[in-house]
């Protein structure tokens, strides 16, 4: 057994880099490393980066100064670069900082645990090679953390075989690879046992899931697999293509209770045009015959996308088109972002990029609608009783509670802190832009015997 030794992660980014880093936790925890709460600590300093715009890898620039900054005032520390800039830059990062011991991609994280090995023995290692899809060594280790909260993410696939011409995770993440359906439920099961209620499934377009390998299972029916295991109330999913989204999954919301009232579908654009540019290959009237469909199986359902605003050649015109289409589906929550230009992607070489101005004066009009679109759907829920999953004290009062509804509104009430992983009616009583309050609405039951002893 070696002696315990601390590791800080760093996570940039989206669930699948948080998931990735949960499984570094994890196989790092087997050489006897535990997590370090602050990096003056760390034996190890990991930062696992995003490239999905370009100020997310400025973020992880800046980050990485401050940590090298630690080891050349006298820290003992191995410092370390994973995920989707290190795939990105590989070599180069290595030759721009001296100091940094070890850079890996996405795919480095099955091997995590030897790169360690050898960057803390002091060799400079680098590893961007993709692994072989056929064969790709998912990780089932769970992260020691797991339980500790309330959901938990699962990965499904890897990489994404779309083309969408805006976007660099094809070329940070490699070719599409899906995981053994075996795998996933098991890793749901290990979840559960744990105390995890609520499972969110992941990967960049779930739901071409299966659908390479002769034999799996498909999207849908890994939907009702996970729903058959006892004790998972609750199911989410991202990231959906709206493209993809077949009627078998709109069947799955008539038949899965704990499949969640709320889907992420990213859109990107309202305008056909730059649809057809951005190579998504489905049409605004796709699109809202597809939120149609989920409607009538899934009356309630609250929808929320991604936009990207500026995007090369977007007129006003089309601008308007996306406008209009947030207004149509309603969305009740978006991500909203200013086109990037990423290296190595086909946008880069479209014509008419447009000015910093015009594409920040487009994101802050959707952005202020949205604002106007959540604050109404959140106010539409006064007055009614909603079944909330409680996930924990509030930020800012610990008397208070936070939890989601299967909707996805975020709900605080005041309540005992025995409340947290169970479901719980509450009242609401007023809606905010990002969140509701409410009140408890059985305080009068008295704590489990368990906890009133
Ligand atoms: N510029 C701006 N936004 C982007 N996204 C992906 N690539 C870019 C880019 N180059 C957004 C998309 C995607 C989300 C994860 O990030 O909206 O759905
Ligand atoms: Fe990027 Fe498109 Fe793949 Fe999503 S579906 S990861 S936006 S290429």
């Amino acid at each position: 057994m070696s002696e315990s030794r601390r590791v800080f992660i760093h996570t940039f980014g989206c669930q699948m880099n948080e998931y990735d880093s949960a499984k570094i936790r994890a196989q790092l925890s087997k050489d006897g490393f535990v997590a370090a709460d602050d990096p003056t600590q760390a034996d190890l300093i990991l930062l696992n980066t995003c490239s999905i715009r370009d100020k997310a890898e400025q973020k992880m620039h800046s980050a990485l100064g401050e940590y090298r900054n630690l080891k050349r005032y006298g820290q003992p520390v191995t410092i370390g670069v994973a995920g989707c800039v290190a795939q990105q830059e590989g070599k180069t990062l290595l030759d721009r900082y001296p100091d940094l011991d070890l850079v890996f991609g996405p795919d480095g994280v099955p091997q995590v645990r030897g790169l360690v090995r050898e960057a803390m023995a002091g060799k400079r290692m680098l590893d961007t090679e993709f692994l072989d899809l056929e064969t790709y060594p998912f990780v089932s280790d769970i992260d020691p953390e797991a339980g500790k909260s309330v959901g938990a993410f699962v990965t499904i696939q890897k990489g994404c075989d779309n083309r969408c011409t805006f976007c660099i995770v094809p070329t940070t993440r490699g070719d599409e690879a899906s995981r053994p359906s075996a795998e996933i439920v098991a890793e749901v099961r290990a979840l559960v046992d744990r105390g995890v209620q609520e499972i969110t499934l992941i990967g960049q377009n779930v739901n071409s899931y299966g659908l390479k390998v002769s034999g799996e299972k498909t999207f849908a029916e890994l939907l009702y697999l996970v729903a058959a295991v006892p004790g998972v109330s609750r199911i989410r999913y991202t990231t959906s293509h709206p493209r993809d989204m077949g009627d078998d999954v709109v069947q799955a919301y008539r038949d899965l209770p704990a499949l969640t009232s709320h889907l992420h579908l990213p859109v990107q654009s309202g305008s056909n045009r730059i649809l057809r540019r951005m190579k998504r290959f489905y049409t605004r009237e796709h699109y809202l015959a597809v939120v149609d469909k989920l409607r009538d199986a899934r009356p309630d359902i609250a929808l929320t996308t991604d936009f990207i605003v500026g995007f090369p050649g977007e007129t006003d015109e089309d601008f308007r088109e996306t406008m209009s289409l947030l207004n149509e589906v309603g969305f009740v929550n978006s991500f909203s972002f200013k086109y990037s230009s990423r290296p190595g992607t086909p946008a880069l070489r479209l014509p008419d990029h447009l000015e910093d101005s015009i594409k920040g004066a487009r994101l802050t009009e959707l952005q202020t609608r949205q604002r106007e679109l959540a604050l109404a759907w959140h106010r539409s829920l006064e007055g009614s009783e909603v079944s909330v999953l409680v996930e924990g004290p509030s930020r800012h009062d610990a008397g208070v509670m936070c939890g989601r509804t299967a909707t996805n509104a975020m709900v605080n009430f005041p309540g005992p802190e025995w409340l947290i992983g169970r479901e719980v009616p509450v009242r609401v009583t007023r809606g905010f832009t990002n969140s509701t309050r409410g009140d408890w609405i059985s305080p009068e039951l008295s704590a489990p015997a368990e906890l009133s002893a």
